[in-house]
């Protein structure tokens, strides 16, 4: 029995510090950089690990040194690798530059995350056996759709972060039970701002929404019931980089434990929280018993 599935990517992050990020044409000195494994598939699948998930994960890494490195990242949380596939050719990669305030921009190219378009042989059983499925949007739309729908056929919820933002097919959505958008991935799908509205709006679509507001922290919100707003700890973020796929993490362990809604969120806050005061993104996540003392 697996908790936990991910169907999502792998990514190794190459990661500029800079006092802040390059405009067209500039060049900027840094300060230092670093090789850190990442991909939003993979961090919500260590975040969920070490927040005392039973995870694994399926998708795929490259045939070069970075995708050993990434399946021997997951292997380390204890995440089951045993479908997590190896693809000819180069691992994704994310091109990140993180400023002074710990805000970061990205590039991603995809590599082998980007031959990922279906569910393979004996990933629809795994998902079966499973009690939640964790996806995300950076393995192309035709698996995460194939994902999604074997979790329906299953009954197995399914939490989709709908990130890098982009708008989604109707499909995507009648499939999933729990989406967690950030602030921004909230007014892309919604085509309205505020979160609270956008909120109201995402619930014609799926039947449970939480948004994400960074130090602000999230707000819920269910068809057939108020929202409520759950605060996050006040931190100095010296690396945002797998904040939001940490807040996922975890907040799919505290579901599957069935603990209360509520209470789920602001222990997700606090892991977030955690994985924010330290740099990189897998690197940064917090183990449970972490997550325990700062909630
Ligand atoms: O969500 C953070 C992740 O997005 C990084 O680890 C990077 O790989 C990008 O894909
Ligand atoms: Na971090």
């Amino acid at each position: 029995m697996t908790g936990i599935v991910v169907l999502g990517s792998t990514n190794m992050d190459l990661v500029a510090y800079v006092p802040h990020a390059p405009k067209r044409g500039e060049t900027v000195t840094g300060r230092e950089f670093r090789t850190i494994p990442g991909g939003k598939g993979a961090n919500q699948a260590v975040a969920a690990a070490r927040a005392g998930g039973d995870v694994a994960m399926i998708g795929a890494v490259g045939s070069d040194e970075f995708g050993e490195l990434l399946r021997h990242t997951l292997e380390a949380s204890g995440v089951d690798t045993d479908l997590l596939r190896t693809a000819e050719g180069p691992s994704g990669t994310a091109h990140i530059v993180v400023d002074d305030e710990g805000g970061n921009s990205i590039v991603v190219i995809p590599g082998a995350n980007g031959a990922v378009t279906a569910l393979g042989p004996g990933d629809e059983a795994l998902i079966a056996t499973s009690d939640a499925l964790l996806l995300q949007l950076e393995l192309p739309l035709s698996a995460v759709l194939d994902g999604a729908e074997a979790a329906r056929r299953h009954g197995v919820r399914t939490i989709l972060t709908p990130a890098p933002a982009q708008p989604l097919p109707p499909e995507l959505l009648a499939v999933t039970d729990l989406l967690v958008p950030n602030e921004h991935e909230a007014a892309t799908l919604a085509g309205v701002a505020d979160p609270h509205m956008a909120a109201e709006a995402l619930l014609r679509q799926v039947p449970e929404v939480v948004i994400t507001l960074g130090s602000a922290g999230s707000l819920y919100a269910a068809r057939g019931s108020a929202p409520v707003t759950v605060p996050a700890p006040r931190v100095r973020a010296v690396d945002t980089t797998g904040a939001g796929d940490t807040f996922v993490g975890a907040l799919a362990v505290a579901l599957v434990e069935g603990r209360p809604v509520q209470q789920a969120l602001s222990w997700a806050s606090a892991a977030a929280a955690l994985c924010v005061q330290r740099p990189g993104a897998s690197t940064s996540m917090p183990y449970r018993s972490e997550i325990d003392d700062a909630s």
